[in-house]
């Protein structure tokens, strides 16, 4: 398979038309069998709950070339069930489970010579999404719905990579206390637009929100998931209704305790008690393991590891440890990666 010809390391975090999506219609209660086709738009009535109301939802996973050649899905069944539980919070038609790994599957099988090499530190970013859609104007659910998945081929998400980001807390939220923070829906992202601006002007890397309710413990960053190493080797993440549960997250506890033998907590963190971490991190698909240099909290500057310069060694294995399992190095446990069959 000959491959696209881009500069691997380069490409950064864009989109970049491929050569095949998927696309599925649900109407009169029901989805048709989908289909790949080589377009890149979509046609939708101008009253469409999608674009007025905020129906629409979306997940973000990777493929990754493995040293044998074979391209790996990572935990994909996780993101199928999760787009589920958008669906259900915004009242729009679920996506069978099978259907959404088959359109997986096959979409990134025709995108092949867009998968990036092994060893090219770049993967293919895969973006399903589900919108509602059809003449409407009153509030209510759409009764038809747009299921597609694209790709595209991704380098790091914050520019530099596995290197140190500095982030602010912020008096905005991004997601109410019972609200959509636990879902991935358009809106908590359009929210997070104007905090994140303000804090880039500000000089930071991004902003971290803090739970909604009470603004006093750590939620997440509008990417990525938190978590925290302690003076005792503890893994830490915290624990709150309004952050979406990030795989990766769940997938670095799971390492955490059966590679390394840490405890792992998941918890209301303080964010008055950072001085409780040695090491800081953000962790998401696109983030991977972001180490995390400062946060800025009402004027106060809190570094981690080495003055916030360098990863940590804890940070540091974790994300060796995540990155080798995606790409087939290590044996993953049971059930975590699907096997484009080339
Ligand atoms: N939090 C938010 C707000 C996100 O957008 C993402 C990315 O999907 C994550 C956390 C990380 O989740 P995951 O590890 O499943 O990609
Ligand atoms: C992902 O990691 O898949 C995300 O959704 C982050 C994204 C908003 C770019």
């Amino acid at each position: 398979m000959e491959k696209v010809n881009l500069e691997w390391a380069q490409i950064g975090f864009q989109y970049r038309k491929t050569d095949f999506r998927y696309i599925a219609y649900y109407r009169d209660g029901a989805w048709d069998s989908g289909r790949l086709d080589d377009g890149n738009m979509i046609t939708i009535h101008e009253g469409s709950q999608a674009l007025h109301y905020g129906q629409a939802c979306f997940e973000g996973l990777k493929a990754q070339t493995a040293k044998d050649g074979r391209v790996l899905l990572f935990r994909p069944d996780q993101n199928a069930k999760r787009l589920n539980n958008s669906a259900r919070a915004l009242l729009m038609a679920e996506v069978p489970e099978q259907m959404f790994l088959q359109g997986c599957h096959d979409v990134v099988k025709a995108n092949l010579r867009w998968v990036p090499p092994y060893g090219s530190g770049a993967s293919l970013y895969i973006r399903p999404y589900l919108i509602g859609h059809g003449e409407n104007i009153g509030l209510k659910p759409a009764e038809q719905y747009i299921f597609s998945i694209f790709v595209c081929p991704v380098g790091p998400y914050f520019k530099d990579g596995f290197a140190p980001i500095h982030l602010t807390t912020t008096d905005y939220d991004r997601a109410a206390p019972k609200g959509t923070g636990a879902a991935k829906v358009g809106g908590n992202y359009a929210a997070s637009f104007l905090p994140h601006e303000l804090a880039v002007k500000a000089g930071f890397t991004d902003c971290i929100y803090l739970d909604p309710k009470t603004h006093t413990y750590i939620d997440e960053v509008g990417t990525s998931n938190f978590f925290g190493i302690t003076k005792d080797n503890v893994f830490v993440t915290p624990k709150s209704p309004s952050i979406l549960p990030s795989i990766t997250k769940y997938s670095l506890m799971h390492i955490a305790r059966e590679h390394f033998g840490m405890a792992v907590e998941e918890r209301p963190v303080s964010i008055e008690q950072l001085d409780e971490f040695t090491e800081a991190g953000a962790c998401g698909t696109a983030a991977v393991i972001t180490p995390i240099g400062s946060i800025t909290h009402n004027g106060h500057l809190h570094k981690f590891y080495n003055d916030g310069t360098s990863a940590g060694p804890v940070t540091t294995k974790l994300y060796e440890t995540l990155t080798s399992i995606q790409r087939g190095e290590i044996d993953a446990p049971a059930g975590w990666l699907m096997d484009v069959a080339v």
